[in-house]
């Protein structure tokens, strides 16, 4: 008996299922298309390093310091350098924002296309010489400033809700990818024997309500009140309920992909020693809001829908709840109450 059955010949990979969606978009030149399968080309390299860092003496430091005062990882470097040169190489951006760079990237005249990228090319870096999860986040954009003026960075300081594509690539025990292009979120994992990333969910939906909190809570004695007593509420509920599980990995990637997939909420408040939080809006905060959004959850910072934030800076910090709606909406009755 022939075991042919076992293959699927009609697989849809990532790159069909961007191609397809471009195909259906009114006025599609196929700009979005190219630029997103490049930044997918770099995402599949960067797994590729990411799994064998040690092998190749890729762990460890490279000797800088980026501009938010980390030190960069070999890895950060060459992940940056990838994403920066795929995205240029792709003639369909015109300026971008990295994690790892302080000023705006700007294509070379000639490579020039109409969008804008902002990306963490290797986001939860202290994860990497442990071997922990860590992933890629990005967000795309259309440029507003005229297609022959230089871009500038007013291109990149939109606000979130105009992003036109954003995902994440988690390198974990699988490479999986996570896309939305505005109609819903699907998820894809890369098949190493083909090197293609294939479609194993689609239109992923987020649970209304979660049984996980995840954030760092050795902070706590720096937390305002209202999130203390928020966790306070998920430990001992006072209706006498079964408490939630913790769960923390450090690299948001990780903790976003399984909020999607369990349910729960993900916080990075504010806290008296970093009084915007930590996570950086442009690259960080708004792909992940924006794929929460997608997927049926909520994201804000506490008093504002994390999307409508106007970014005044390129490497702006926000505080950052995303989640399930129940879980974010009940955490936002508890900052009600302490207002
Ligand atoms: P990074 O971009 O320097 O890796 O920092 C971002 C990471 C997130 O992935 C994670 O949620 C957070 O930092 C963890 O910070 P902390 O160690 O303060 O809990
Ligand atoms: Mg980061």
């Amino acid at each position: 008996m022939s075991d042919q059955s076992a293959f699927d010949t009609d697989v849809w990979t990532l790159t069909r299922f961007v191609m397809e969606t471009g195909r259906q978009a009114k006025g599609s030149t196929g700009e979005l298309t190219q630029l997103i399968n490049s930044m997918l080309t770099a995402i599949k390299a960067i797994s590729s390093a990411v799994r064998k860092a040690g092998l190749a003496h890729l762990q460890g430091m490279a000797g800088s310091v980026n501009v938010t005062g980390d030190d960069q990882k070999k890895l950060d470097v060459l992940s940056n350098d990838l994403v920066i040169n795929m995205l240029k190489a792709s003639y369909g951006s015109c300026c971008m924002v990295s994690e790892e760079n302080k000023e705006l990237i700007v294509t070379p005249k000639d490579k020039r296309g109409k969008y804008v990228v902002c990306f963490d090319p290797l986001d939860g870096s202290s994860n990497i010489d442990c071997l922990a999860s860590i992933g890629t986040i990005f967000a795309i954009y259309k440029r507003i400033s005229d297609a022959e003026a230089e871009p500038t960075e007013k291109d990149a300081l939109q606000p979130g809700r105009n992003i036109v594509c954003a995902g994440y690539a988690l390198y974990g025990s699988a490479t999986a990818v996570a896309l939305s292009t505005g109609a819903g979120v699907n998820f894809f994992m890369l098949d190493p024997g083909i090197g293609e990333f294939i479609l194993t969910e689609r239109n992923v939906r987020i649970k209304p309500k979660g049984k996980i909190y995840s954030l760092n809570e050795g902070y706590a004695k720096y937390f305002h009140p209202s999130i203390n007593e928020y966790l306070k509420h998920k430990k001992y509920p006072e209706d006498g309920g079964a408490p939630y599980g913790a769960r923390y990995v450090g690299s948001m990637v990780s903790d976003i992909h399984r909020t999607i997939a369990y349910g729960g909420i993900f916080m990075y408040p504010a806290n008296e020693k970093s009084p915007k939080g930590k996570l950086r809006l442009l690259y960080e905060c708004n792909p992940i809001a924006f794929l929460i959004e997608q997927a049926g959850g909520m994201a804000t910072t506490g008093t504002q829908r994390i999307l409508d934030v106007q970014p005044e800076a390129l490497h702006q910090r926000v505080p950052f709840v995303v989640g399930s709606t129940d879980d974010v909406n009940e955490y936002l009755t508890f900052v009600k109450k302490h207002q």
